[in-house]
């Protein structure tokens, strides 16, 4: 890594091909990885991820895989097919689960091969709370659980979480530095927040420590998306100079 485009996620929430193929079209200058979530990819299906391999990017499936650790690691054999660059998983499907995953991408494609995906973990998701998971019967605080999830991903074999921006220091502390981090919820200054709730701007998420940036309506939802992609790309590398 790096330029600050590699670093660029954009979230693709469409639900069709033909606005897919719009969006690679518009933004595959600035941005290096597109996100394609559930809705995207049930309606789509492996389509979508060449329409934008063959606009030269990367894709990030998000489909966040929970299940045993055989499902899970198969699932994941198939994304690994699909090329595409980085997937994710839930760190509380558990640590077989995450290193039955690793061990299968493994064997396919050791570690340095350049088409060995990254492998992502979700920890505890941002639009739960405390009370969320008092409800499935985990009393611990969200501040304690993330870094714990987080540190089981690291030591399943996992390279890296998704995670709120607010959240990189802990997991920072607990994983230290060979581990990669992800953040949504990230707002330039000249964006409204929508409703994300706790955000950082692009150039503080990687001044923190974030790897990857997702982002997606202040892209979309601008004027003109193709600059203010570029303005968030020089506020990006701003960051990345210092
Ligand atoms: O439009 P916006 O920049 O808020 O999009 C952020 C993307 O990241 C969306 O696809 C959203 O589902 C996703 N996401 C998030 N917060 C999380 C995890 C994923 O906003 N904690």
């Amino acid at each position: 890594m790096n330029s600050a485009k590699q670093r660029l996620i954009f979230a693709l929430d469409v639900d069709n091909l033909e606005d897919a193929r719009n969006w690679v079209a518009k933004l595959q200058g600035q941005v290096g990885v597109f996100k394609i979530g559930k809705q995207l990819f049930t309606r789509c299906g492996p389509e979508v991820v060449r329409l934008v391999q063959d606009g030269g990017c990367d894709v990030f499936l998000d489909l966040k895989y929970h299940d045993i650790p055989n499902t899970v690691a198969m699932a994941g054999l198939e994304a690994q097919r699909l090329g595409v660059r980085m997937f994710n998983v839930h760190a509380l499907g558990g640590f077989e689960m995450m290193a039955k995953l690793v061990a299968e991408i493994d064997r396919v494609s050791p570690r340095g091969n350049p088409d060995r995906p990254i492998l992502l973990a979700v920890t505890i998701l941002t639009s739960s709370t405390e009370e969320t998971l008092r409800r499935v019967g985990i009393d611990r605080p969200i501040q304690v659980m993330v870094p714990k999830l987080a540190r089981l991903a690291k030591d399943a074999g996992m390279d890296g979480v998704v995670a709120s921006p607010k959240e990189v220091g802990l997991i920072r502390d607990a994983c230290g530095d060979d581990f990669l981090i992800v953040t949504p919820g990230v707002r330039p200054t000249f964006a409204s927040q929508d409703d994300q709730k706790r955000v950082t701007t692009p150039g503080d998420a990687l001044r923190s420590g974030a790897d990857y940036l997702v982002i997606g309506r202040p892209i979309s939802a601008a004027a003109d998306p193709a600059l203010a992609a570029d303005m968030i790309l020089q506020e990006m590398q701003e960051a990345l100079n210092e």
